[in-house]
């Protein structure tokens, strides 16, 4: 079911800076079960144990939270299923394609602060697929050696991350659910790449309301094994501005892996509670410190709540 790449609204205008070093993103022959070389519709010789096609997985035959929200950006890490929902969502919820946008540009503005603020290291949880304005290119475009390890559950995020940073030393993706806060910080892409004892920022960018128990709770489990100079960027899909949101539950509950549920303000304020927030604490995306000269990118209604704060 996954076809060729296809990029989405090819005639839209990509915000400023996003994708704007993204590669011609093509997906890994290996993740469509294709053996390397192979031409389809031609007879080949017969393949050998190491080399047969393999059944594609059950997950691809359900939408992804990864893939979806490739195809929603522009992307091409995604499947006939997930352009499907992609327009669904975009027919029947608003201007999602401009609320993933936001979300985006939220996560390029709080990197940016962060290396500012000497942040060298970065654990990003729920990365999705690393194109299209990701953690990797914010630091490459403001010419910093910092260091990113991503981690997530989809598989094809996952190969095509680590395809994308096979030749990269200073960025890893590693195949791993968020809520095992131990198998997270032992993966060897983690271990390989960040130093625990040195300050890290941990990153949650729109991840958390893939996990349906006590997101807070497990985000403290991350805070506890960081040290004093460490930060947090959380992102958080909400309900409170109305518009779209229960209709995108809704649509959205058969993803692959876990379903996304949105959260009130006062929730998210628990997640970040265990930092001390920079201005202007929790707010909309679209308004945590807008560039200078740039409008705030607001969409409406606004769909995640942002902030970004120290461990004390
Ligand atoms: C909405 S996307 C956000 C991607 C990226 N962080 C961003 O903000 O642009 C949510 C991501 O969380 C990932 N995800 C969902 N459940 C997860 C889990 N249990 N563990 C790790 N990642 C998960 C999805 O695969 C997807 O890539």
């Amino acid at each position: 079911m996954l076809g060729p790449p296809r990029r989405h609204r090819p005639d839209a205008p990509a915000p400023a800076g996003v994708g704007e070093l993204a590669e011609p993103a093509v997906m890994p022959r290996a993740a469509l079960g294709v053996p390397p070389g192979s031409v389809p519709g031609q007879a080949g010789p017969p393949p050998d144990e190491a080399t047969r096609p393999r059944p594609i997985p059950e997950e691809f035959e359900r939408p992804s939270s990864a893939r979806v929200y490739d195809y929603l950006l522009g992307g091409a890490a995604h499947g006939a299923v997930d352009r499907r929902l992609g327009d669904e969502l975009t027919r029947t919820s608003g201007d999602v394609v401009a609320l993933v946008r936001e979300n985006r540009a939220f996560l390029r503005r709080a990197v940016r602060f962060l290396l500012a603020a000497g942040i060298d290291q970065f654990l990003d949880l729920g990365s999705g697929v690393p194109t299209m304005g990701n953690v990797h290119e914010v630091i490459a475009r403001s010419r910093s050696t910092a260091r990113v390890a991503y981690t997530d559950v989809d598989s094809i995020a996952a190969t095509h991350g680590q395809a994308l940073l096979a030749a990269a030393p200073t960025a890893s993706y590693s195949t791993v659910d968020v809520t095992d806060v131990e198998a997270v910080l032992t993966a060897p892409g983690v271990t390989d790449l960040l130093d625990l004892r040195r300050p890290v920022g941990l990153l949650a960018f729109s991840v958390l309301q893939h996990v349906r128990g006590d997101a807070a709770g497990l985000v403290g489990r991350y805070l506890a094994r960081l040290v004093p100079g460490s930060a947090l960027a959380v992102s958080h899909f909400t309900a409170d501005d109305g518009g779209a949101a229960r209709n995108v539950e809704r649509l959205t509950a058969d993803y692959a892996h876990s379903a996304p549920r949105a959260r009130t303000r006062d929730e998210v304020a628990r997640i970040v509670a265990g930092t001390d927030l920079v201005e202007p604490g929790l707010t909309w995306a679209g308004e945590w410190r807008p560039e200078a000269g740039r409008p705030a990118t607001v969409t409406a209604p606004r769909g995640h709540w942002a902030a970004v704060g120290f461990l004390r």
